[in-house]
């Protein structure tokens, strides 16, 4: 059995889509907190468990039978995480401990984390590589940092495998834009005829990946042999937030400028991922053009508005 923490969210719904596709057996552990794909997963036969991953006592009677864990569950927002730290810490740390505590109990053959860009803060050069500095600059970014290390930890300590994926801005269909995601909210803005809000003066860049691309980056790391590893999971390609804002405002046939607000605080210039680890070790090849994962989100809000 495969468990998937935060299996009813945004990145775990595509990968226990897939994983059910590939004929595994899969258990959900998700507290439903930003469940966005709740309805979508119950069409499917797998094991939901409606649990919080802070309960350690709950995790281990649902557990025993678990080979490896997709450890997806977190609080992801940044600013929230401002606002407070001790829960991003309850969640993202503690939660991430619980994991590892069950996976020695139980001899579980391996637990791949999800982690992110956020561990680097502002990076001192670009591409940012595995060993870049770790210069966390909010409590959701530390709280991924403290997870990794224990992570680290634990495989040196008790030979746990685990696989560390540090996504970069992934995007798709079902992303909330609640919570994340400045693609959802430009074409909920967009949909709406009203302009795009950019924060700064929009030249920031980011790496946006396609959520299935990223699915296949938790499909590779299950299926790998290697006992410890830490991956950027971004495609390598930089774009601005202007440039990205002009592109959906063609793609969408419309004529709009966008509204420039003051930076947000904790918002870096710049990120793009240095891949070259990932390809090479898990032979992770992102596949999607922005255009193509752009196109494919539109279609999926044309058809849920129908
Ligand atoms: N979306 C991105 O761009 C991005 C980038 C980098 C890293 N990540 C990481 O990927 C993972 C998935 O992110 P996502 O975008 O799918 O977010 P999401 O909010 O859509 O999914 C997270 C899921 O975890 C669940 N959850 C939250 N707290 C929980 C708890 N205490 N117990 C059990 N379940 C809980 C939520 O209900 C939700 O279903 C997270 O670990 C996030 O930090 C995401």
């Amino acid at each position: 059995m495969i468990v998937v923490t935060g299996g009813a969210g945004f990145i775990g719904y595509h990968t226990v889509k897939r994983l059910i596709k590939e004929g595994l057996d899969v258990s959900v552990i998700d507290n439903l907190h930003s469940a966005i794909a709740l309805e979508e997963l119950k069409k499917y036969e797998i094991k939901l468990n409606v649990v919080d991953i802070r309960d350690l006592d709950k995790l281990k009677t649902l557990m025993k039978d678990t080979e490896a864990v997709l450890h997806l569950a977190a609080l992801i927002d940044v600013e929230e995480s401002l606002r407070n730290p001790y829960l991003y810490h309850q969640v993202n740390v503690c939660g991430t401990v619980n994991i590892l505590e069950i996976a020695r109990t139980y001899d579980i053959d391996k637990i791949i984390l999800a982690s992110s860009a956020a561990v680097y803060g502002e990076p001192s050069k670009i591409p940012i590589s595995e060993n870049s500095p770790l210069r966390p600059i909010s409590p959701y970014g530390l709280s991924k940092v403290i997870a990794e290390r224990y992570c680290k930890m634990y495989h040196e300590l008790y030979g746990l495998n685990v696989l560390i994926l540090r996504y970069f801005n992934v995007y798709g269909e079902y992303q909330s834009s609640e919570y994340a995601g400045v693609i959802t909210k430009f074409i909920e803005r967009i949909l709406e005829r009203k302009p795009p809000v950019i924060y700064g003066d929009g030249r920031q860049t980011r790496d946006f990946v396609y959520v299935n691309d990223v699915v296949s980056a938790n499909l590779l790391a299950l299926k790998s042999t290697i006992d410890f590893g830490i991956f950027n999971i971004g495609t390598g390609r930089a774009i601005s937030i202007n440039e990205l804002a002009s592109m959906l405002i063609e793609m969408m046939g419309l004529k709009l400028k966008p509204v420039y607000l003051p930076p947000r605080p904790g918002d870096i210039p710049h990120s793009v991922a240095d891949i070259s680890h990932a390809r090479e070790v898990l032979k992770y090849h992102p596949r999607t053009s922005l255009r193509d994962g752009l196109r494919r989100v539109l279609e999926w809000y044309r058809t849920r508005r129908v």
